[in-house]
């Protein structure tokens, strides 16, 4: 299995190796700490802030936002249809018998009824209502008597622009331009070959936190250590990672315990065994890539403390009947790492901040990634017109 591009990859690896210092010491920071980054506690708490962010970067009523994944490709044969429901948008993503894949309102155009409930394969989709039928483009087909309405009464489902690109399924304003928009990202992604994977399980968990707080958790080697002591502290090397910003993308890798073992030459050497590439797609797609497969993490901010975490579990096709071994995985990732240690961890730094004894959050030199991801939220406000700056 191709990881992330393999000379990115061996790239990144070399110089955390070059960092490791002999004999099992933690890595010191390589250079001189700056004065910590510091990030307004408002940020994470003002409803105002919040419907800025959400306006330049989340759509809603009718508008994609920047690019997020909604599924993978391998959900979607050729007449599939699924719901798709995020914070101010309700879909259904079809894939019509020309393979393309599309997504259109999911809400009647008559009298607004939800068209679909659960995944389903149909050549149509039909009103549970009135039967008012739709293709699965969205234009409308057939209305029962419709001598009922004027001419100009019937009319198809809006639709909100998707791409598939990287065995993914991204929506978007800007979407035709998907490649471009990952920029530096593409070929990394690409590597990763999810087309050739199935989603094992998925689960989607709304958490009290600001969205800002997981991709932040997502962004920080430095807390294996302390928070994941009895889960994967095992598998890693104590905060030995690098971050690279990729435009307003972020490119990691951190380095797991058998990287101190691994031959000089690592011509032939599984990389994903020695290190774990990590993505924060901006604003808020986190895709992590294990050792023998990837999750896939979409946020989708519901309110200012409050995130909706959607986990795609991606498998190798060919190694989906290995049910134990994929359930031990979940287990420990899901279950225990994500959802017992980081988006518990995130909760109580919500909670702290709103107790309002602190002004600011601070970010240390092995947090530096977060400075590049606030300087793309940023840009992102200061872009969006519907979003004067704020100064909190
Ligand atoms: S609400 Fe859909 S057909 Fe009437
Ligand atoms: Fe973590």
């Amino acid at each position: 299995m191709k990881s992330m591009q393999r000379a990115t990859h061996l790239r990144l690896i070399e110089r955390l190796r070059a960092d490791l210092p002999a004999g099992g010491a933690p890595a010191p920071v390589a250079r001189e700490a700056r004065p910590a980054f510091r990030v307004a506690a408002a940020r994470y708490l003002d409803a105002g802030h919040h419907a800025r962010e959400r306006a330049a970067m989340f759509g809603g009523r009718g508008a994609g936002g920047l690019p997020r994944v909604i599924a993978a490709s391998s959900a979607l044969a050729a007449g599939a249809c699924l719901p798709v429901d995020l914070p101010g948008l309700s879909l259904i993503v079809t894939r019509g018998a020309d393979g393309v894949v599309r997504a259109v309102a999911n809400a009647c155009r008559h009298r607004g009824t939800r068209l679909v409930d659960a995944p389903c394969q149909a050549k149509a989709l039909v009103c549970p209502y009135h039967g008012w039928t739709y293709d699965l483009a969205g234009a409308l087909l057939h209305v029962p008597h419709a001598e009922a309405f004027a001419p100009g009464d019937s009319c198809s489902l809006p639709a909100l622009p998707v791409s598939e690109r990287a065995g993914l399924i991204w929506l978007g304003d800007d979407i035709a331009g998907i490649a471009g928009y990952l920029g530096g990202l593409d070929a990394d992604l690409a590597a990763l070959e999810l087309d050739r994977h199935v989603v094992w399980r998925s689960r989607r968990v709304t958490r009290r936190c600001n969205w800002k707080l997981i991709v932040e958790a997502f962004l920080d080697a430095y807390h294996i250590r302390t928070l994941h002591r009895d889960s994967i502290y095992r598998f890693f090397l104590d905060a030995a990672s690098i971050m690279e910003s990729v435009g307003r993308h972020i490119r990691a890798v951190t380095a797991r315990r058998t990287l101190r073992e691994a031959p000089v030459e690592l011509g032939g050497s599984d990389l994903r065994a020695l290190s774990t590439p990590s993505y924060v797609v901006f604003p808020a797609t986190v895709i992590i890539v294990h050792p023998d497969w990837v999750s896939v993490i979409p946020l989708h901010p519901r309110s200012v403390d409050e995130t909706d975490f959607d986990h795609l579990m991606l498998v190798p096709a060919a190694r989906a009947g290995d049910t134990p071994h994929w359930e031990k995985n979940w287990s420990l990732i899901e279950e225990t790492v994500f959802q017992r240690e980081d988006l518990w961890v995130c909760e109580q730094a919500q909670r702290g901040l709103a107790a309002g004894m602190v002004d600011e959050l601070m970010f240390g030199e092995l947090e530096s990634a977060v400075r590049p991801f606030h300087a793309a939220i940023d840009d992102a406000l200061a872009r969006s017109p519907a979003a004067p700056p704020t100064g909190a």
